[in-house]
C-alpha cells in the first residue's frame, strides 16, 4: 500500500536517520542529503502488506530521536560518540506513557499509568506484602540473593504455575520485573536477523526492548479490527517470518484491555503449532488473571502450547508480582520455559549468564517480601477483594462510556481501555491535562488509552464526561 510520511528534518540529513526510517518502510524518492534545519519533507512510502497508515508507529514517521542524541554527542564529546556501539547508537528515551504520567502527576483524575492507585495516588498495597515488609529477617532483606532468584521463591512461584497447568516448565528464573525478563530473551533470542510478531497495538516498550536495544525486525500484527478479534492474524504474520521469530502473545492486553474467548484464541494457536520455522512465543502474562467476564480465557496461552513440538516452538512465560501481587516498585518478575531436563537447565544457565553480566543478582529485600506473602493465607482472599474493586471500576467505566456515547475498542480485561479519537491525540490529551484530566495519547494509532486501575469508580463519570466534551459528545 502506497502511503506518505511527513518528516521533520531538524539537522543536516544524514544516512543514519534515512537507514532508520527506511529499516520499516521503503522510500521511494529519497530527499537530497542536507536540508534547512525545521525544514518538513513529505516521502511517499510502501506500507508493509496490511499495515494502515494511520497504525505506522510515530516514531517510523518522525526522526528517530536517538539520532538528536547522536548529533548531540558529536557536536559536544567526539569521543563519546565515535565509541558507541550499534545498540548505543539506536538507543534513546521515549516520550512515552512514563513521561506522560509523570506530567498527569498532579491531575485530579490521573487515567495514565497502568498501575492500581486508590484514585489519590496513594498505593493499594495488599496487607499481607504490608505486613511483610516490617516482619522479614536480616538475612533475607540485606544479604546477596542467589542469581536467578531466592530458590524457595522460584519454587513458590513454580507452583503457582502448577496449579494453572502441569506441562512441562523450567524453575521460574527470577528477574528485576518483567521489563527486565523481556530483555534478557531479547538478547538471548534477537538479532538483526530475528524477526520480532508484536501485537498492534502494543506496549510501547516492546519497541525499545526488541528493536531499538536488540535490533530485530518488528512485524506487527492486528489484534483487533473493526472491533473485533482478528482471527488470521498470527497466520497472515508467520507467513512473512525470513528465517526465525520471537512472538509476543499479551493478553489481557496493553493498552487494549483485550483477551480473547478460547474460540477467538484457537486459530493463532494452531497457526504457532504448525509454523514452519522456529519460533520462540514470549507469553507477556503482566496482567495474569485481572479478567472481568466469564467467556474470556483465565489463564495463559503458555499452559496451551505445552504441547508444541520442541522441533518448531518453545513457549515462554514472563509474569510477576508488578501487577498480580500489586507490587509495582518491588520489581520481581519470572521468566519461565515450557521446557524441563537438559534443555531447561541449557537455557538457565544462558540466561543467568546474561543477567550476572548486567544486573547479577536482583535486590533480595522485594524477593524476601513477594515469598512472605506467597505463603501468607490471607493472600488469596485479599486478592478477590482487590479483583472486586478492580471489577467495580471496569464496569463503571463500560456503563459510563456507553452512556455518554462514546465510541470504544472492544476491553474486558487488565488495567486499560482504548478510545480511537479523529484529531490528535495529543492535543486532547493536553486539553485535557488543563482540566486537570491525565490519560495517555498513543499517536500511532490515533488513541487515547483510559488507565481505570488507577482511577476510583466516583471519579470515573467526571472522566468520562471531560473527555465527552472535549470529543464534543452529548454526555449523560
Ligand atoms: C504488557 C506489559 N508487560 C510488561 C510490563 C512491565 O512490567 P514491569 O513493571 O514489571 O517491568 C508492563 C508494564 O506496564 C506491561 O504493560
Amino acid at each position: 500500500m502506497l502511503g506518505y510520511a511527513l518528516i521533520r528534518v531538524q539537522k543536516k540529513w544524514t544516512d543514519e536517520p534515512y537507514q532508520s526510517f527506511c529499516k520499516n518502510s521503503t522510500l521511494i524518492s529519497a530527499p537530497k542529503r542536507r536540508h534547512k534545519v525545521h525544514s518538513l519533507i513529505l516521502v511517499p512510502i510502501f506500507c508493509s502488506k496490511g499495515m494502515r497508515q494511520d497504525r505506522i508507529p510515530r516514531y517510523w514517521l518522525t526522526m528517530n530521536p536517538s539520532q538528536d542524541l547522536n548529533e548531540t554527542l558529536r557536536n559536544h564529546h567526539p569521543a563519546a560518540y565515535a565509541c558507541l556501539s550499534r545498540v548505543g547508537q539506536r538507543m534513546f528515551f521515549p516520550l512515552g506513557i512514563p513521561a506522560q504520567a509523570q506530567q498527569a502527576k498532579t491531575a485530579k483524575v490521573n487515567a495514565t499509568i497502568g498501575q492500581l492507585t486508590d484514585g489519590k495516588g496513594g498505593a493499594m498495597p495488599l496487607p499481607s506484602m504490608a505486613k511483610a515488609i516490617s516482619g522479614l529477617s536480616l538475612e533475607s532483606t540485606t544479604l546477596y540473593a542467589a542469581q536467578g532468584g531466592h530458590k524457595t521463591l522460584r519454587a513458590a512461584w513454580k507452583e503457582r504455575l502448577d496449579r494453572a497447568g502441569d506441562g512441562p516448565k523450567s524453575e521460574p528464573f527470577c528477574t528485576v520485573g518483567l521489563t527486565h525478563g523481556l530483555s534478557l530473551l531479547g538478547d538471548l533470542f534477537v538479532d538483526e536477523d530475528t524477526d520480532v510478531l508484536l501485537p498492534d497495538p502494543c506496549w510501547g516498550n516492546y519497541g525499545m526492548i526488541f528493536e531499538a536495544r536488540s535490533g530485530g525486525r518488528v512485524i506487527p500484527y492486528p489484534v483487533l479490527q473493526d472491533g473485533k478479534f482478528t482471527t488470521n492474524a498470527m497466520e497472515d504474520a508467520l507467513a512473512k517470518v525470513r528465517s526465525k521469530a520471537v512472538v509476543i502473545l499479551n493478553f489481557p492486553g496493553n493498552p487494549t484491555g483485550y483477551t480473547p474467548t478460547a474460540d477467538e484464541l484457537a486459530p493463532w494457536l494452531d497457526a504457532i503449532r504448525n509454523t514452519t520455522k522456529p519460533i520462540v512465543v514470549i507469553c507477556d502474562d503482566a496482567y495474569n488473571g485481572f479478567v472481568y467476564e466469564n467467556d474470556r480465557i483465565t489463564r495463559s496461552p503458555f499452559h496451551e502450547l505445552a504441547d508444541a513440538d520442541p522441533a518448531r516452538v518453545l513457549p515462554i512465560k514472563v509474569d510477576g508480582a508488578t501487577k498480580e501481587l500489586c507490587f509495582f516498585g518491588g520489581r520481581v518478575g519470572f521468566v519461565t520455559f515450557g521446557v524441563s531436563g537438559p534443555a531447561a537447565t541449557a537455557l538457565e544457565s544462558k540466561l543467568k549468564g546474561i543477567a550476572r553480566a548486567s544486573i547479577s543478582s536482583g535486590p533480595a529485600i522485594s524477593q524476601a517480601i513477594v515469598l512472605s506473602a506467597l505463603n501468607d493465607p490471607n493472600l488469596a482472599t485479599e486478592k478477590a477483594t482487590l479483583m472486586e474493586e478492580c471489577t467495580r471500576r471496569y464496569h463503571t467505566l463500560k456503563r459510563c462510556l456507553i452512556e455518554a456515547k462514546i465510541p470504544h475498542e472492544p476491553f474486558n480485561s487488565g488495567f486499560f481501555a482504548l478510545i480511537p479519537v479523529d484529531n490528535d491525540p495529543e492535543a486532547l490529551r493536553l486539553r485535557l491535562l488543563e482540566q486537570g484530566v491525565g490519560v495517555v495519547a498513543i499517536p500511532g494509532i490515533r488513541a487515547i488509552r483510559i488507565a481505570f486501575s488507577s482511577t476510583s469508580v466516583e471519579d470515573i463519570p467526571e472522566l468520562v464526561n471531560a473527555i465527552a466534551e472535549q470529543l464534543n459528545l452529548a454526555s449523560t
